[in-house]
C-alpha cells in the first residue's frame, strides 16, 4: 500500500457502526487505503463480508486466531499503517485506551501503536457527557490522541443531544488532515504557557493574570504544522489544544522538571508567564489568622529561569529556542538585551505600557528579534500571531535544511 494513505481503521460496536462503511466508502473515493479491524461488538452490527467488500481487504478480528496472525501480527497491522481511526468509537474502547487494556485485537493493536490516532466517539449523550467518559477523552486527547466530532442531534437511541458520529465525510477529512504532512513534520517542539502557582500554604499562592491564550494558540499552530507538540501548561481556563501532548502542572519548579523530562525537542517556545519568586517555604498547615497579631512575613526567594536553561549550550539545546518579552519601555533595547542575557535564538518583545492596552487583550502588537536584529510586525489576533510565527518557524527550518 502506498506510504501516508494507509488506515487501520478499528470499527467498534455501536449503533452507527454501519457508517463505518460509509467512511470507508468515502475513504476510498479520495486515495484512503483501508485494513480493518471489527471487533466482536461491530460485528453485531455490520458484517465481515459487507467491510471486506467495501475496503478491499479482509477483515481482522481475532488476537487469537492463527490464520489472522500468521498472515498479519498484530503488530504489523498497526506498523503498516499511517494512522489508525477507531470509527465508531464506543465508551467501552475510549476506556480502554485511556486505561491501556489490551484484551482483544482492537485493544491490543491500539496499545502496540506509535502512529497518530484519531477517533470518532459515538454513544448516548448522558454517556458522552458522564464524567468517566469525559476524564477518558481528557486522558487520549493529553496523551496526543485525535478526536472529531461527536455531534448534535437525534440519537438512534431516541434521545437528543451530543454523542452522534461525525458525518463521515467529516472523519474523512480529518483523516486527510492528519496524513498530509505539514511543513514541520517530523520535528518535536515544547511551549511552555499559562501562569505559575507558588504555594505559600495549602490553600494560597502566589499567582499572576497570564490567560495562556498566546502559548496555548502556539501550541495548536505547531501541531496543525505536523509538529509533534509537548505543552506544559499551569492553570488556566483554557480547553486543551487539539493534537498536542499536554502536561498540566503548578509551579515553576514542576514546570522546569517537565520540560526536562521532554527534551531534546527542535522547537522550545518559552510563553508561560514564570512567577520570578516562590515563598522559600511552603507552610505545611494553613497559616492561621492571629487576632489581633500582625500579619505573617512571607521570604522569597528566586526561582528557576526555565528560558534560559533551555538555552544554554549543550547537548540537550533545541534548534530554536523563543522566549517573550513583555516591556513597558525601550521594548526592543530591552529586548535586544534579554535575547542576549537568556542566550535564546528569537525574542517577540511585546509593548505591555498601559498605553498599548495589549496587555490580557485579546490581540498583540510585537517586534520580532533575531541575531539579523527587530523587525515589526503588525498588530495580530494571537491566533494569526502563532500562524505567523509557524510559519517563521517552518521557513527556518526549510533553509536550514537547503
Ligand atoms: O525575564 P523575563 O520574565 O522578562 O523573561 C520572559 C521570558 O522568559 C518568557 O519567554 C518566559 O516564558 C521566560 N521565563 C522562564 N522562566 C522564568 C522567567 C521567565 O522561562 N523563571
Amino acid at each position: 500500500m502506498d506510504a501516508g494513505k494507509r488506515v487501520l481503521l478499528i470499527i467498534t460496536g455501536g449503533i452507527a457502526a454501519y457508517k463505518a462503511l460509509d467512511v470507508i466508502r468515502r475513504g476510498r473515493e479520495r486515495g484512503l487505503q483501508f485494513r480493518v479491524i471489527l471487533t466482536k461488538g461491530g460485528a453485531e452490527f455490520v458484517t465481515p463480508l459487507s467491510v471486506a467488500s467495501l475496503s478491499g481487504s479482509r477483515v481482522y478480528s481475532e488476537l487469537f486466531s492463527l490464520t489472522d496472525e500468521a498472515e498479519m501480527g498484530h503488530i504489523r497491522l498497526v506498523r503498516e499503517a499511517d494512522l489508525v481511526l477507531v470509527a465508531p468509537a464506543t465508551a467501552d474502547i475510549i476506556a480502554k485506551m485511556a486505561h491501556g487494556r489490551a484484551d482483544d485485537l482492537a485493544s491490543t493493536a491500539l496499545l502496540a501503536n506509535d502512529r497518530p490516532v484519531l477517533i470518532a466517539p459515538s454513544m448516548n449523550v448522558v454517556m458522552w457527557n458522564h464524567p468517566a467518559v469525559q476524564a477518558n477523552v481528557a486522558t487520549l486527547r493529553a496523551r496526543g490522541v485525535h478526536v472529531v466530532g461527536p455531534g448534535a442531534g437525534d440519537l438512534a437511541c431516541g434521545e437528543v443531544g451530543d454523542g452522534r458520529l461525525a458525518d463521515p465525510l467529516d472523519i474523512v477529512a480529518a483523516a486527510l488532515g492528519l496524513l498530509t504532512p505539514g511543513p514541520l513534520t517530523g520535528l518535536k517542539a515544547l511551549v511552555t504557557s499559562g501562569p505559575t502557582y507558588e504555594a505559600i500554604d495549602p490553600v494560597r499562592f502566589i499567582g499572576n493574570r497570564s490567560s495562556g491564550k498566546q502559548g496555548h494558540a502556539i501550541a495548536a499552530a505547531l501541531a496543525a504544522a505536523g509538529a509533534h507538540t509537548t505543552l506544559i501548561t499551569g492553570p488556566t481556563a483554557l480547553p486543551d489544544p487539539a493534537g498536542c501532548h499536554v502536561h498540566h502542572i503548578e509551579s515553576a519548579a514542576e514546570m522546569l522538571a517537565q520540560t526536562l523530562d521532554h527534551l531534546p525537542v527542535d522547537i522550545a517556545v518559552a510563553a508561560a508567564a514564570v512567577s520570578d519568586w516562590r515563598p522559600a517555604a511552603e507552610a505545611a498547615q494553613k497559616m492561621k489568622k492571629q487576632e489581633g497579631g500582625s500579619p505573617p512575613q512571607i521570604t522569597l526567594t528566586t526561582n528557576p529561569d526555565i528560558l534560559a536553561t533551555i538555552a544554554a549550550p549543550g547537548p540537550q539545546r533545541p534548534r530554536l529556542v523563543i522566549g517573550f518579552a513583555a516591556e513597558t519601555e525601550k521594548v526592543v533595547e530591552y529586548a535586544t538585551l534579554k535575547r542576549q542575557k537568556k542566550q535564546c535564538d528569537w525574542i517577540l518583545a511585546n509593548d505591555v505600557s498601559a498605553e498599548t492596552g495589549a496587555f490580557g487583550g485579546a490581540d498583540n502588537k510585537v517586534h520580532l528579534i533575531t541575531a539579523t536584529g527587530p523587525e515589526e510586525w503588525p498588530r495580530l489576533s494571537k491566533t494569526e500571531l502563532a500562524q505567523r510565527l509557524v510559519a517563521r518557524i517552518a521557513a527556518q527550518f526549510k533553509k536550514a535544511s537547503e
